[in-house]
């Protein structure tokens, strides 16, 4: 139905409020032609507006892969967020018109894989739930481990049992020891060639890689996406130049390089502003960034030609960017 980077609107279609204060949407094109194709682990682009909310955030698509008629993301709503998932939780009612991009996938499911691992903290189980939905269409091996608060406050039950999948999941609740998640059987009874998937809260995704990098998995064989990440703007200051716009600005301890082009006037396209959307990427011309988003994988950062202006600094008194 539309190119990967075109803005177009589709009709939210059904809401169901699921428990612990998530807003699943159905969401279809106004005049029901099939929507664009799109691979397990990619997320829409919404544009959150309202009042003085205007903002673009990053859902991940929960519906099967395989079907074209609609798209389903949950909506978690947030009081500690900047207003984007209160707002939507707010607006989003069946028949109104959100404004999307995408989708687009920078969480691919490697389906070659013997078996996968999927881990899913809270509302992190939504790309799960499409992993899980295309390893069963492929008839491959995998575990989703479903980890949440307490049964009261787990979100999708009912659609992860309507869609046969329970057998290959297993619950994980706070509040009962019994369903305690043993991380370091699961990631030793593993097949070798095994790939793990994990999405969450910033801890519960800290545990899981670190566990699994202890246990001498590859990074290869690890993949992360985060909803949101903590920001630290600590350390000294140093210089920018954008170099396309011919500006030079000095960024203070406490301010990102963004902030710092934006009050210079310098045209900075940003989503999340937490280092994880990849909206703010810019290629590096001249210096070392300090890398702090959790975006750009390992190899990526590695090569230095690249980075995220709205969390990374500076290992160097001076960057250039291509901006
Ligand atoms: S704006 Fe999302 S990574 Fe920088």
């Amino acid at each position: 139905m539309t190119a990967d980077n075109q803005t177009y609107p589709l009709v939210i279609d059904q809401r169901i409020d699921e428990p612990g204060g998530i807003a699943r949407l159905r969401l279809r094109s106004p005049d029901g032609s099939p929507l664009t194709p799109f691979t397990a682990g990619a997320h829409l682009d919404v544009h959150v507006c309202d009042g003085e909310i205007d903002l673009w955030r990053q859902y991940s698509l929960c519906s099967d892969p395989a079907c074209n008629e609609f798209y389903e993301i949950g909506v978690l709503r947030d009081p500690n967020s900047r207003g984007g998932s209160e707002t939507l939780h707010k607006v989003a009612r069946e028949g109104e018109t959100l404004e999307i991009e995408g989708p687009r996938n920078h969480f691919p499911l490697h389906e070659e894989a013997p078996q996968s691992l999927l881990f899913g903290g809270g509302i992190g189980v939504t790309p799960m739930i499409a992993m899980a939905r295309r390893l069963q269409a492929l008839g491959k091996a995998f575990t989703l481990h479903y980890c949440t608060r307490s049964r009261s406050l787990t979100a999708f039950r009912d659609e992860i049992e309507a869609s046969g999948l329970s057998a290959n999941v297993v619950y994980h609740h706070d509040d009962m020891v019994e369903s305690t998640l043993h991380l370091s059987a699961e990631l030793a009874n593993a097949n070798d060639e095994a790939h793990i998937y994990v999405c969450g809260p910033q801890g519960f995704m800290d545990w899981i890689i670190g566990a699994a990098v202890e246990a001498g998995w590859p990074t290869g064989r690890v993949h992360s996406e985060y909803f949101n990440a903590e920001v630290d703007t600590s350390g000294s200051a140093f210089e920018v130049e954008a170099a396309a716009s011919g500006v030079i600005v000095r960024v203070e301890e406490g301010v990102s390089i963004a902030q710092a082009l934006r009050e210079a006037g310098v045209k900075v396209d940003v989503s999340c502003e937490e280092g994880v959307c990849g909206t703010c990427i810019c290629d590096v011309l001249e210096g070392i960034p300090d890398h702090r988003d959790h975006f750009l994988n390992d190899e990526e950062k590695a090569e230095n030609d690249q980075m995220a202006i709205c969390c990374s600094r500076a290992k160097s008194d001076r960057l250039v960017i291509d901006l």
